[in-house]
């Protein structure tokens, strides 16, 4: 669809405009045609997630979606190489699932604060304070950390994937707010270990249903606050709040709805009422009025994160011209990852 320059000017700025100047407008249909040229050479793909800059998402991604679709969509392709705009921790995914295709992520920067807040090492020594506990991992966390999970879960499968253990006490990392939140709606308890040993053994020890929880932090997520929520209902009675389980519980309490990104999108495209309010990626809300522009996004957000946003046109380019940044996990590692990876795809 993207191959004249022309036609991908003109349907860039139908959709963007109210978005982006004209002329950047023009410079990213060259990027969008060279790319798709690209594509075509070497049998790529692109897979993008749903916080990608909207001239990126409304074009060169052939699949979109939450994390949990883009890994259901990565083991389907027969593609010799995946692109994937999103950041790491969801490329090394796709190359754990796919360990002979070439997997690219056209940022080496592209982290997440999440998976960078807990190690291997500190699974292995969970688990030893707590012997025979299952450890659920969040998917935001890289391959090593995964490998020493029992099984995956995303936004969007959380639920399902406690329920499936059926367990009492569970391990499950390394969002504390996204723990408190699942532990809120599955009735369980929460506690919090630390890297401490001697961190509320007692406590724990008299909770028969409990989510076992760490640290960890969306750096985008954490920053909203109930005060945000309470700001802008005062000025917006009607305004419907949609806030992603990686915000505070307190935050998701007061808000409206609460999902994985795929799933407020959805949400705001079946709903009738004429405001919203995204608490997440600014991206996000972009894209939503680029393909709802009936719909009343308040364009509220001044928060972008900082990972996803090192993903764009220009570097997507450049990931297909130079064959850049090649995801590659040892083997033995790879195996590993992928029994909680697949153990989470089974469930539906
Ligand atoms: P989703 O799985 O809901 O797309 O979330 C991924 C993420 O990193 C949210 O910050
Ligand atoms: Fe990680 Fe938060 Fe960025 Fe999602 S928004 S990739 S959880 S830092």
């Amino acid at each position: 669809m993207f191959t004249d320059l022309e036609t991908t000017f003109e349907y860039l700025c139908a959709r963007l405009e109210h978005v982006s100047p004209r002329a950047e407008l023009y410079l990213q249909s060259e990027r969008i045609v060279a790319i798709e040229r690209l594509k075509k050479e070497r049998n790529a793909v692109v897979l993008g997630h749903n916080y990608m800059e909207p001239a990126l998402y409304q074009t060169v991604c052939d699949f979109k979606g939450d994390s949990l679709q883009l890994a259901r969509l990565s083991a389907e392709t027969d593609a010799d190489v995946i692109v994937f705009c999103g950041v790491r921790f969801m490329a090394e995914t796709a190359k754990i699932l796919n360990p002979t295709k070439t997997v690219l992520v056209p940022s080496e920067r592209a982290g997440c604060s999440l998976a960078a807040s807990i190690t291997a090492q500190d699974v292995r020594d969970l688990r030893a304070r707590y012997p025979g506990v299952p450890v659920v991992t969040y998917v935001n966390t890289y391959a090593d950390v995964k490998a020493e999970s029992d099984i995956c879960c995303t936004s969007s499968n959380a639920l399902k994937v406690i329920e499936s253990l059926n367990c009492d006490r569970i391990l499950f990392l390394p969002d504390e707010y996204f723990a408190r939140n699942v532990a809120r709606a599955s009735s369980k308890e929460f506690i919090i270990a630390t890297r401490d040993p001697a961190s509320l053994l007692k406590k724990e020890d008299s909770i028969e249903k409990v989510l076992i929880g760490w640290p960890g932090k969306c750096e985008v997520h954490e920053r909203f606050t109930v005060d945000d929520i309470l700001g802008v209902r005062k000025q917006f009675p009607d305004v419907i709040i949609l806030a992603h389980p990686e915000c505070s519980p307190e935050v998701v309490m007061a808000s409206n709805f609460s999902g994985s990104t795929s799933e407020m999108i959805r949400f705001v495209k079946e709903q009738e009422a004429a405001n919203y309010l995204l608490l997440t990626e600014c991206s996000m809300a972009d894209n939503i009025i680029a393909e709802n522009p009936e719909k009343d996004l308040l364009r509220l957000c001044s928060i972008r994160c900082p990972h996803m946003a090192q993903i764009t046109l220009e570097m997507t380019q450049k990931a297909l011209e130079l064959n850049r940044y090649a995801i590659e996990v040892p083997e033995d590692i790879r195996l590993r990852a992928k029994r909680a990876i697949d153990r989470m795809l089974e469930i539906r």
